[in-house]
């Protein structure tokens, strides 16, 4: 795509704190040199704001803080002047009752906190699963030029001579539990085998996808999503990051710039290739909304259709990040996607180069980590879209991670109203329950926990497990976490807790999937379907304030990526009336 990089030099947005002699700039220069900058970084260069969302409570961005200063060193070297700022971190593996509660909420924080402050560009410090889709899609609310750099993913876990993936094992180990396969001590051992270092899951879970998203995006430097948060490679790349945003902002190139339909398309195209997240779907949607296009669920179904999943990757494969970098990383995955003629070859890219410059020379060194496509995991990687009288607004199931067998499936329901419900009595070996029953669980999604937790991959009745089983079909409209598995179809809209058909569905209604047919089916008279919603009463109450009075009152469904109504949409860099 052709970009005009603007005149320079011009007036920045950071001289209305800082230029000239007025009252009120000797006032914002003069507070800021009691931290001993000198005059003359003040003479109209950029200010780079290193959006932070370092925190000892978000583990996985951890680190952050030591790479912060290898971005500003990138910075000064450039000619800019680097400040860091930090931002509200939703960490995973914390936030209570879900982290994706608060994503839109840091998406908000950090909008804000670009416009309201002499920020000329922006790199945005990520990692753990919430924090890169939130501070993307607040910089793409003011379209101030940003740039992706993440922390990276951890080293390969190891227990016992085996791979130990974050999340992927801890189900693993938890139904092994459950099966009398595993001791609690042995479970306990390996608890410490699995972050074996900082940075972000090992996986190709939420943080791994979204920073594969990012690059794809074009708004990361090439390469960046693989590399281990512990290599030196991994400090290179920020203080390249740094370097490059300086130039950015004398471009005037944007995330509006860079974050096109062809990006998103691009982005799309790349998650069916490494067998990304289900989260990706409800991210690139809110993302798209901010920017202005106009994504939908059904572009996932069709642009991912085609794509084999060749990352052989958990939870869909064998491997974990740090084989994914040493084969070569994501930029092997976009020079196939390019060569098979699935990659918008001139989307731009925050390095200037379009996404095919960057990656037309890239080289696989590891054949066995990212597939040639005749051995690839899955032909058809992408994220599917069911819809039907229990989906009107469609369910995503993510094939990689299903089993085949249960692809096209009729079972009896078991219905669980919300996840307490779910807990009580899942372990009662009284549950008329088999393996051909159908998992149902209500009130997860958006509003109705709120924040939508990653519950979807709810586990198996002891009792099935006990036989072998592993894998049912699962109903919700919850999410799942990246990291993990089975035949599980999620983010049902509209969700139960705002009187989508989900909420009516009854423990012995029996239930078809057909996914080749894209079909989710309550095998319930329509009347009878319309008397149950007549008569149905919601059992999630508004919160009476606060944040989770905004969030319950606010949010939209999964299908339009859970965004909040008055968030959707770019507002700009001004500071004026018409963004606040
Ligand atoms: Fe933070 Fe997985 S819990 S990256």
């Amino acid at each position: 795509m052709a970009f005009t990089p603007a005149p320079w030099p011009r007036r920045l947005r950071s001289q209305e704190w800082y230029g000239g002699t007025s009252r009120d700039a000797i006032y914002h220069r003069g507070w800021l040199k009691n931290q001993g900058y000198p005059h003359d970084l003040f003479d109209g260069r950029p200010v780079i704001g290193i959006m932070n969302t370092w925190s000892d409570l978000t583990p996985c961005n951890g680190h952050l803080r030591e790479l912060a200063e290898k971005v500003k060193a990138g910075v000064w070297e450039a000619g800019g002047f680097p400040v860091e700022v930090p931002v509200f971190s939703a960490s995973e593996s914390t936030f209570r009752p879900t982290a994706m509660m608060f994503r839109n909420l840091a998406a908000m924080a950090v909008e804000e906190a670009m416009r309201g402050q002499p920020i000329d560009g922006a790199v945005l410090m990520v990692g753990c699963d919430k924090t890169t889709p939130s501070l993307l899609m607040g910089a793409a609310s003011t379209d101030i030029p940003s740039i992706v750099v993440t922390g990276g993913p951890m080293l390969n876990g190891w227990f016992r001579g085996e791979r130990v993936g974050s999340g992927t094992h801890l189900w693993k180990f938890s139904e092994a539990v459950k099966a009398g396969e595993m001791t609690q001590d042995e479970f306990l051992e390996a608890e410490a085998s699995m972050s074996r270092s900082t940075g972000t899951c090992n996986t190709m879970g939420t943080a791994s996808t979204m920073a594969s998203m990012a690059e794809a995006l074009g708004m990361a430097l090439s390469g960046n999503a693989a590399i281990p948060a512990v290599d030196s490679r991994r400090r290179t790349m920020a203080q390249m990051t740094g370097r490059r945003i300086v130039q950015m902002v004398k471009d005037d190139l944007k995330p509006s710039d860079i974050m096109t339909r062809a990006a998103f398309e691009n982005a799309i195209r790349c998650n069916g290739a490494i067998g990304g997240s289900t989260n990706a779907v409800i991210h690139l949607l809110a993302m798209a909304g901010r920017v202005g296009v106009d994504l939908t669920l059904d572009d996932w179904d069709r642009l991912g259709r085609d794509v084999p999943t060749i990352v052989n990757l958990m939870p869909s494969g064998k491997y974990l990040m740090e084989e994914f970098f040493y084969a070569g990383g994501l930029p092997v995955v976009l020079r196939r996607l390019g060569e098979g003629g699935l990659l918008n070859r001139d989307a731009l890219t925050v390095s200037g180069q379009t996404a095919w410059e960057q990656v037309k020379d890239a080289r696989n060194w590891n054949e066995d980590v990212i597939l040639p496509v005749e051995r690839a995991l899955t032909a058809h990687g992408g994220i599917v879209v069911l819809r039907g009288n229990l989906a009107p607004d469609g369910a995503v199931l993510k094939p990689s991670a299903a089993s085949p067998h249960l692809m096209k499936h009729r079972g009896r329901a078991v219905v669980f109203e919300d996840i307490d419900d779910y807990k009580a009595r899942i372990n009662d070996e009284a549950l008329d329950i088999d393996e051909d029953c159908v998992m149902v669980l209500k009130n997860c999604g958006p509003r109705g926990y709120p924040g939508m937790p990653e519950v979807g991959n709810m586990g198996l009745p002891p009792k099935v497990l006990r036989k072998g089983i592993t894998d049912m079909v699962r109903i919700s409209d919850a999410r799942m976490s990246g990291t993990a598995y089975g035949t599980v179809l999620l983010h049902t809209s509209p969700e139960a807790a705002a009187g989508g058909p989900l909420a009516i569905v009854r423990t012995g209604d029996m239930i078809e999937i057909d996914v080749d047919a894209r079909r989710v089916h309550l095998d319930v008279p329509e009347a009878e379907i319309a008397a149950r919603l007549a008569a149905w009463k919601t059992s999630v109450p508004q919160p009476k304030g606060g944040y989770a009075r905004i969030f319950h009152d606010h949010v939209q469904g999964a299908d339009k990526g859970a965004d909040f109504d008055f968030l959707v949409g770019c507002r700009g860099a001004e500071v004026g009336r018409d963004s606040h």
